[in-house]
């Protein structure tokens, strides 16, 4: 086969078929197919679609491109047999659920094996935010998950380069081509990765919002379909919630700020949308692992998750009971007015706290532990003039002004008056 065949086919609106699907992913992970190349039928792709055989093939030929791990045989060490589950986001604003979720599931005998990722664009990484606990390390071997899984129950770790690595070349190139938001190439892309990780169940949750790569609730519908309907292909039992990213979830949105809340939430209290969420998605995890009838808020009230929080994070030389890191400035954006807040953007937070070091300008950049955004109030609260609506932290203060302007017209406080104009002209 050859290249220029293939993006050809794509451009023109034709179908790959599998034998040229397999060719073309493997050529291009061999530095055969070019850049450019791969990023012609990127672009083709996007523009043109792909039927969902062309979807799964592709999917397949993404998976061929790496090594499988496989916890069939998973047991703890009194020798019972294990499940699996896993939850992937597509990525939001303070999406901080994997810190909470993997130890509440686990504290119900089911192992969770949490492959995660790191920060893209103004989306936060759930591996920056766990490393600004001190001493706490994201890679780790296969064996050392495989043991951690069985005495512990839960990992959040790096995945290992040898899982789809075609994924990674092609996620490198869709970041600086334009073509990320394209549903077949999202699709394989978390689907490749989630089969070849070998998890039993895999409930997504599929943000839809400014926040989120889907805006709009029809694509991110279909997105959940696609994928729902790739993992089921592959024999894993697969399910997605659609939950809006239109808001931040919870008050923080930053590494450490995001840690203190999930340890909030793990002893019991935390915001209430993000103990929702939390709750929610446990429970799809734990009924697709076959436990069903139990109410997950209880181990979060009871600290049985915290238990298992705890020895995960001490698993990989973490310091649970650490100080976690502070930013050297803080600068608060109050209120003009009396009002209520009836506008907070979660694209604007997550931009503001990208802006202010909480994730990366270029590609292996390090973050900053203590930068990102503190809410002080949610949409529908009351605020007083003078009063802060979020601080903003940074190690860096030069980055305020380029944070303050990404939260210009993100947030707005509506005045009685206002509020009762709004209300009339709804009426009329
Ligand atoms: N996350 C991924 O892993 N891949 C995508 O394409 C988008 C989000």
């Amino acid at each position: 086969f050859d290249a220029i065949e293939v993006i050809r086919l794509k451009r023109d609106g034709h179908r790959i078929d599998d034998a040229r699907i397999d060719w073309v992913v493997d050529a291009y992970t061999r530095g055969v197919v070019a850049p450019e190349q791969m990023s012609a039928l990127a672009m083709a792709i996007l523009l043109n679609g792909m039927d969902r055989a062309e979807i799964s093939r592709w999917t397949a030929a993404m998976i061929a491109s790496g090594e499988r791990m496989d916890f069939s045989g998973l047991t703890a060490p009194d020798g019972r047999r294990l499940a699996t589950a896993d939850k992937h986001s597509t990525g939001g604003v303070g999406d901080k659920i994997t810190l909470p979720l993997a130890p509440l599931v686990a504290s119900y005998g089911v192992a969770v094996p949490q492959l995660s990722g790191r920060g893209l664009g103004h989306t936060g990484g759930t591996l920056d935010k766990l490393e600004s606990i001190p001493g706490w390390r994201a890679d780790l071997t296969n064996g050392e998950m495989m043991r951690q899984l069985s005495e512990v129950g839960a990992v959040i770790c790096a995945a290992g380069s040898g899982l789809a690595p075609a994924d990674k070349k092609l996620y490198a190139l869709r970041d600086v081509t334009g073509t990320v938001e394209a549903i077949p190439l999202i699709a394989s892309s978390i689907m490749s990765k989630k089969i070849a990780e070998g998890t039993g169940t895999l409930v997504l949750d599929v943000k839809c919002g400014s926040g989120a790569f889907m805006k709009d609730e029809a694509s991110a519908r279909e997105l959940a379909r696609t994928m729902v309907d790739l993992g089921r292909d592959a024999g894993v039992d697969t399910s997605a919630l659609l939950t809006d990213m239109s808001v931040p979830l919870g008050l923080t949105a930053g590494n450490a700020l995001e840690v203190r809340e999930s340890v909030e939430v793990l002893a019991g209290g935390g915001p209430a949308d993000v103990v929702e969420l939390t709750v929610e998605l446990a429970r799809a995890m734990l009924a697709g692992a076959g436990i069903t009838g139990v109410d997950p808020a209880e181990n979060l009230a009871n600290g049985k998750a915290m238990d298992v929080w705890e020895r995960m994070i001490a698993a990989q030389g973490g310091d649970p009971h650490a100080e976690l890191p502070v930013a050297r400035h803080t600068d608060a954006v109050t209120a003009e007015t009396d009002g209520v807040l009836t506008e907070l953007d979660a694209m604007a937070v997550g931009l503001a706290a990208w802006r202010l070091g909480a994730g990366r300008e270029r590609q292996g950049q390090p973050v900053q532990a203590g930068a990102g955004m503190e809410l002080h109030v949610r949409p529908g609260d009351h605020v007083r003039a003078g009063q802060p609506v979020m601080t903003l932290h940074t190690d860096t203060p030069e980055r305020f002004d380029r944070a303050r302007q990404a939260l210009e017209g993100g947030w707005a406080v509506a005045t009685p008056d206002d509020a009762a104009a709004a209300a009339l002209r709804e009426r009329s």
